[in-house]
């Protein structure tokens, strides 16, 4: 079983990408099912056929697809917990409307759809699963949450306490559902032990792999880091970087000769940036790429022989760890010989030079917030831990 995840900014091509690949991986002969998770769907679009909930076949052998609607899965780990919450809020002054969107945690929606593809999993039925739109930062962040009681003690405590309690009778008449705290207590618990599995598949790299989406330019580029460096740090592995709409070499329009310069400076850094990982370019098309044919095509010139199911890479460069009470960063690099570290560290960015070895990385919150403590290189890694400011 393989589940690839394709992420990036708005626009840069995840479900084009996604489309292209499940085509790809459903020509290899993987029963494959094409999921997007993005409210805004755009894979029906893109596969120019219907698509809904469930996983309906497209018309090409071993291909499925559908477009994600959380709604059952929100009302069977959440629903009870929202109108919870949800009460509080109005009671505290809060237009129901108003309470009823923040009753729902920033990051949870996309849980839920992750929540949907364990199933998938877990069924056996499909050989790949493709998604269109990897968790953002918050879902990672739940995703991340180590354990369910102090998670809740620290969101919700206050809500399910004594506030809470005094509120129940409304809640219960509101809701005509017997909303005791056990029952509250118990579908939590039953979302978080769905997480804590959900957690073990995606951080197992032989099963999921990342994929990064960009374009060539100044702003994606940084973006992708920034997707690298959380991905990173919640372990998921990252296999392989795309870079879609590089201009084609057959544009000589001297109109295009300014892009095409930048094109291939932003180019050099990616591939700077995230070596040793696989760097793919996909060529800007002559017109948009929907339906099968045009999607498999590209798909084609993108893989070539190779089977896109398989992880693109084994390497994974950037780890981070805590020892000794110290947070680490390691990156793993070829060919850097010891010798003096600097680094110099600007808000969440981290520049590292070692004689003509130059890298600006991007740091979680967590790390930025520190300060580098000390750097060393240790076998094939630079490793540079962090301390408290003024520590
Ligand atoms: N290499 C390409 N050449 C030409 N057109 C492309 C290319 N890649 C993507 N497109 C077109 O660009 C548009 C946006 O692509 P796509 O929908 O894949 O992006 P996305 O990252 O999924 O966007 P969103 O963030 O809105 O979900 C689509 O119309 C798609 O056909
Ligand atoms: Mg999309």
């Amino acid at each position: 079983m393989r589940i690839i995840l394709f992420t990036g900014k708005g626009g840069v091509g995840k479900t084009t990408l996604s489309a292209a690949t499940a085509l790809r991986s459903a020509a290899w002969g993987h029963r494959t099912l094409a999921i997007s998770t993005d409210i805004a769907h755009s894979l029906a679009d893109a596969l120019a056929t219907p698509l809904a909930n469930e996983p309906q076949p497209v018309s090409t052998a071993n291909l499925w697809a559908a477009e994600l609607d959380t709604g059952e899965e929100l009302e069977r780990y959440w629903g009870n917990v929202k109108r919870r919450i949800a009460e509080v809020l109005v009671e505290q002054g809060v237009q129901a409307p108003v309470a009823g969107e923040l009753a729902i945690l920033p990051g949870l929606d996309e849980i839920l759809a992750l929540v949907r593809i364990k199933r998938y999993v877990e069924q056996g039925i499909y050989d790949v699963l493709i998604i269109d739109s990897a968790p953002t930062g918050a879902a990672m962040r739940l995703l991340g949450a180590p354990d369910l009681q102090r998670w809740y003690a620290r969101h919700l405590a206050g809500l399910s306490s004594g506030l809470a309690r005094l509120l129940l009778p409304t809640v219960q008449k509101a809701t005509k559902l017997p909303l005791s705290e056990a029952l509250i207590q118990g579908q939590i618990q039953q979302l978080f032990d769905e997480v804590k599995r959900l957690r073990e598949m995606l951080t197992d790299g032989a099963m999921t792999s990342v994929r990064l989406v960009l374009n060539p330019d100044h702003l994606s580029v940084q973006e992708t880091q920034r997707a690298y460096t959380y991905m990173s740090l919640f372990g998921l592995s990252v296999d392989g970087v795309f870079v879609n709409r590089v201009l084609p070499p057959e544009v000589h329009d001297p109109f295009f000769a300014h892009w095409k310069a930048d094109q291939a400076s932003h180019l050099d850094r990616v591939a700077e940036t995230f070596a040793p990982l696989p760097v793919f370019q996909v060529s800007l098309m002559r017109r948009e790429v929907v339906g099968v044919e045009a999607l498999a095509e590209l798909a084609q010139a993108l893989y070539g022989e190779t089977d896109p199911a398989r992880p693109l890479s084994q390497e994974q460069p950037l780890r981070f760890a805590s020892e000794d009470g110290h947070y680490i960063l390691a990156l793993r690099l070829a060919g850097v010989e010891a010798g003096a570290i600097e680094l110099e560290k600007d808000g969440d960015e981290l520049r590292v030079r070692l004689g003509h070895f130059r890298r600006t990385l991007m740091l979680p919150q967590v790390l930025a917030a520190l300060e580098p403590a000390w750097a060393a290189i240790e076998g094939q890694e630079l490793r540079v831990a962090f301390r408290e400011p003024g520590a």
